[in-house]
């Protein structure tokens, strides 16, 4: 169940009468529980209660329904219990039907409210779905209420007019919304005058069969529409004569309106009597926007960018850097005044922007710089000098394009509220200025001088109404001389598989004409060359959030050095960490935030998270293209090994057909002598059954035998299958290959070594790379690679961590999994001079870890590994191969990856002092 669905189930709970017996069942039910979990609760045999009526579910909730004027006491009979704290439950609850009372056994935050207003709370509840929740959320159940029963509404309106959904009357239906949205908001906020004035009027001037709902909604906007001079002659009737006047774009047009069902003028009635003054733009904006996305609608309500991850993005692009002057100002009168002028010339612009949530949380930032300017000048009364036309977005669809606009107005409100007063917010907020800011269009098929221009040069389009752009034409009545322009977002990441024809056609019309390659960036590619390509024409700094994939491995060389060729550096970094939302599902995008910029200036600052989670901020000279602090150097191939590390080649490849292949179910069938099998057979192993622990075999013929088998009853004719495949195949190389049937096509050993083995893709979840030692006799394919006979102290190496943080940043990964290459990852792996004892060391190491490993028998490498289970002595057997290897390199343990990444980038440059690629 997504977070929508769980405040409908308990909107409805709350809504019935209560039932003492039923209730912690119902309960359970509405935070997604099987009717089979309920059931056994219900007979008792899962109930771990040791309370009289109680429900104990097990590592959740100790609940109890107790007699009236009791709740605290039993809440305290809950926490005492023994029970409770055996069963590790997460919150205990009590309500008698009147009170209710909870606590979240982990935080120590509890909820005390009327019975009726638990619903309010239910974002606090919100683990016991498994949805885990960020402090936001559970003080925004407001936005996800909203979100909720505007969903019922949308959907119940477009139920009922059907031509509302279709792609030409989608921008109507989407604009109704937005109007809708401002009604609900200017009545509870006094906006419009009297209570609930807006709700009201539909639901005492409209049929109750809703035969005419439409016309009464559509007579109020058309009062909104009107000047109050105009109104009489405009026939506005009497009762819809007290809205104010609102346009500024938003009632301008038609103000035609969807028919309503019952059920749709009750959904509306009942969407009307939530406190809407508790909207909080920024998050509403995110979670409504899957309202009207069929896609996306599943997951309505979980779509949530955090505001901390957001000012993770404008504290470093300029809002600590605003935050510093008016520290240095102190209460110096004209320098706080200067320091409000260029608050107020700052552009903030987000090329996807969504429903606005980065512009609407700069702007509330920038209001709170401005405040503290009025204070200390003693100028509170002072109307904002922060004009919302400064702060502009392109979306891509049109709903989260007409949220984001009025988002932005209702954080304009709140603002003027919070440092202005009520009288001085109400004063000026009517009617809505008209410029229009946000643009619905594809970003990267528009100028963005068009909606930015450079400073100064006075490029002035004129637009008449806020809500209504046309898609291809941006309207821009601004100027900004002298003022500066920063860009930001969280753009889409989309790998290039990934990509629809459009997009891909949007990336080829940016980068055809400077790379071949371009096929292999991320969609997210085409913002960062966009930013790099506007700062040509004027000053402007850009942040954006990133896949990580932007900074390693093969899109490297592609991207950065296009970006850097512009003039742009990157000036800030975050490296790569966890972005996510409530969508529990979605919970590992791993991304990145870089910063760059045309300004010139010497200090690069860099984040990234400890090993521990905590924030590390560093002050470097240079940030390369893999986000490490350091010279611009890509990583190129070396065909062979820089240093004292063994040779390591693909596996073989077999090009066979399937007749050198085997299962042991086949080896059976052969029915081969003991010695033929001994002789002829022997394990073969690709990354699958390396990793799984999978069983296959394979033909193996030396030379000297070829002869033997070729006349072999059994062998022979699948030495003919392998010659008649390679001879019939396309290429020239596979055909000469039937010369030699009884090989493997590409054979890389000789089939009687030790192989060290690399599965050549594996996935990225795991935190150690899944190398591994094969005993004599196996051969492994060219899924994997190996190094034949090596020293184990090469196996120490390969399954440190460090490894681990080279090949990511360095080889990146195909869709999910990590991708080793010998050439890129292994061959230019900085290691330290190794002494003798330093490999002595490092071999012990690796013998432990294949020892505790087979002390598991007969888990596999995936079990052994899987992050979730892997025994605590293998994970002691890696940090002690970590702890040996780290204190080679610097004389102890990384603080984090970063400093990994610093001191492999470090050796590199030194390693290729003479030979190395700079990037220009
Ligand atoms: C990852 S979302 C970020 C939105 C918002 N900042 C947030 O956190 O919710 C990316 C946004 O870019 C929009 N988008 C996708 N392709 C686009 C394009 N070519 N031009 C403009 N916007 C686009 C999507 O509709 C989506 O709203």
């Amino acid at each position: 169940m997504n977070a929508v669905e769980i405040e409908e189930a308990i909107s409805n709970l709350a809504e019935q009468d209560f039932d003492s017996e039923n209730f912690p069942y119902a309960f359970l039910e509405a935070f997604g529980n099987k009717a089979t979990t309920i059931k056994r609760l219900r007979s008792g045999s899962s109930n771990g209660s040791d309370i009289d009526g109680g429900v104990l579910q097990r590592n959740n909730l100790h609940i109890s329904v107790c007699p009236e004027g009791s709740v605290s006491q039993t809440l305290g009979q809950l926490k005492a219990s023994p029970a409770t704290s055996k069963a590790k439950a997460k919150f205990i609850l009590a309500t008698d039907g009147k009170a209710f009372e909870a606590e979240d056994l982990i935080s120590g935050e509890t909820v005390a409210c009327d019975y009726k207003d638990f619903p309010n709370h239910f974002g606090f509840f919100l683990p016991l779905a498994g949805i885990t929740t960020v402090k936001q959320i559970r003080e925004s159940s407001f936005d996800i209420r909203a979100t909720s029963r505007l969903n019922k509404l949308y959907v119940e309106l477009l139920r009922n007019n059907p031509d509302w959904g279709t792609s030409e009357r989608r921008h109507d239906m989407n604009h109704f919304m937005a109007r809708l949205i401002f009604c609900f908001f200017a009545e509870d906020t006094d906006i419009f005058i009297g209570d609930n004035s807006f709700t009201s009027t539909i639901d005492q001037m409209s049929e109750r069969d809703s035969s005419n709902t439409h016309e009464i909604i559509s007579e109020v906007f058309s009062s909104m529409n009107t000047k109050p001079t105009d109104r009489k002659s405009a026939g506005i009737r009497s009762w819809a004569d007290g809205f104010p006047y609102v346009n500024g774009g938003l009632f301008s047009g038609s103000t035609e309106v969807p028919r309503f069902t019952k059920i749709a003028r009750s959904y509306l009635l009942h969407v009307g009597t939530l406190d809407w003054k508790q909207i909080n733009p920024d998050i509403f904006g995110s979670m409504i926007q899957a309202v009207a996305d069929d896609e996306e609608r599943g997951a309505l309500g979980m779509h949530y960018t955090s505001v901390p991850n957001i000012l993770k993005v404008l504290n470093p692009l300029f809002l600590d850097d605003l935050r510093e002057q008016l520290e240095q100002a102190g209460d110096n009168p004209r320098k706080l005044l200067n320091l409000r002028k260029r608050i107020s010339n700052i552009r903030v612009f987000d090329p996807a922007c969504g429903s606005g949530n980065f512009l609407v949380i700069a702007y509330k930032q920038m209001r709170e710089i401005e405040a503290e300017i009025n204070n200390r000048r003693d100028e509170r009364d002072r109307p904002t000098e922060i004009p919302l036309t400064n702060f502009r977005g392109i979306e891509l669809r049109d709903f989260p394009a007409e949220v984001a606009r009025l988002a932005l107005i209702i954080a304009e409100y709140q603002c003027d509220l919070l440092y202005r007063g009520q009288k001085l917010a109400l004063a000026e907020f009517l009617p809505l200025d008209s410029e229009n800011w946000i643009t619905c269009a594809n970003a990267l098929q528009l100028d963005w001088l068009s909606i930015c221009p450079s400073t100064g040069t006075g490029v002035k389009l004129l637009g008449d109404d806020l809500f209504s752009t046309p898609l291809d034409q941006a309207e821009i009545d601004f100027e900004n001389e002298g003022g500066e322009t920063y860009i930001c977002g969280n753009p889409p990441y989309l790998g290039s598989t990934w990509q629809s024809k459009e997009q891909k056609s949007d990336l080829e019309a940016i980068f055809k004409h400077r790379t071949k390659t371009w096929k292999s960036l991320d969609y997210v590619t085409g913002w960062f060359m966009k930013a790099a390509d506007y700062g040509k024409h004027t000053e402007a700094t850009s942040a954006f959030v990133s896949t990580n994939s932007i900074c390693q491995g093969q899109q490297v060389p592609i991207l950065w050095p296009l970006i850097f060729s512009t003039g742009y550096e990157i000036t800030f970094a975050h490296t790569s960490f966890k972005w996510s939302n409530l969508a529990s599902y979605n919970a590992g995008v791993t991304v990145v935030i870089v910063g760059i910029s045309n300004k010139g200036g010497k200090v690069r600052r860099l984040y990234s998270n400890s090993d521990q989670g905590e924030a590390i901020e560093i002050k470097v000279d240079n940030i390369n293209a893999y986000l490490v602090a350091g010279e611009n150097i890509i990583v190129t191939k070396s065909l062979k090994p820089m240093t004292s590390v063994s040779e390591m080649t693909f596996g073989s490849k077999p090009v066979d057909g399937g007749n050198l292949l085997l299962k042991k179910s086949e080896i059976d069938q052969l029915k081969l002598s003991t010695s033929d099998i001994s002789r002829f057979i022997r394990p073969i192993v690709g990354s699958e059954e390396f990793i799984s622990g999978k069983l296959r075999y394979c033909i193996w013929i030396k030379d000297e035998d070829a002869e033997v088998a070729q006349n072999h009853p059994v062998l022979g004719p699948r030495l003919d299958g392998v010659r008649i495949m390679r001879s019939n195949s396309t290429k020239a190389a596979t055909r000469t290959g039937a010369e030699w049937p009884h090989r493997f096509d590409e054979r890389r050993q000789v089939g009687n070594e030790k192989t060290i083995v690399v599965p050549a893709v594996s996935s990225e979840n795991r935190e150690f790379l899944p190398c591994g030692l094969l005993p004599v006799g196996n051969i492994i394919t060219n899924r994997n690679f190996g190094i034949f006979d090596g020293p184990l102290w090469n196996l120490a190496l390969l399954v440190s961590r460090i490894h681990w943080v080279w090949i990511d940043a360095i080889c990146g990964k195909l869709e999910m999994r990590f991708n080793y290459s010998n050439t890129l990852g292994w061959n230019t792996f900085p290691i330290p001079k190794l002494t003798e004892k330093n490999k002595e060391d490092l071999t012990r190491c690796a013998e432990d870890i294949l020892l505790v490993r087979e002390g598991h028998f007969p888990a596999t490498i995936a079990d052994l590994y899987d992050p979730d289970n892997m025994p605590d002595d293998l994970r002691h057997a890696h940090e002690r191969n970590d702890e040996v290897l780290e204190r080679i390199y610097i004389g102890r343990r990384f603080k984090n990856d970063t400093e990994r990444l610093e001191k492999l980038f470090d050796l590199y440059t030194k390693m290729t002092t003479k030979s190395n690629k700079k990037v220009s």
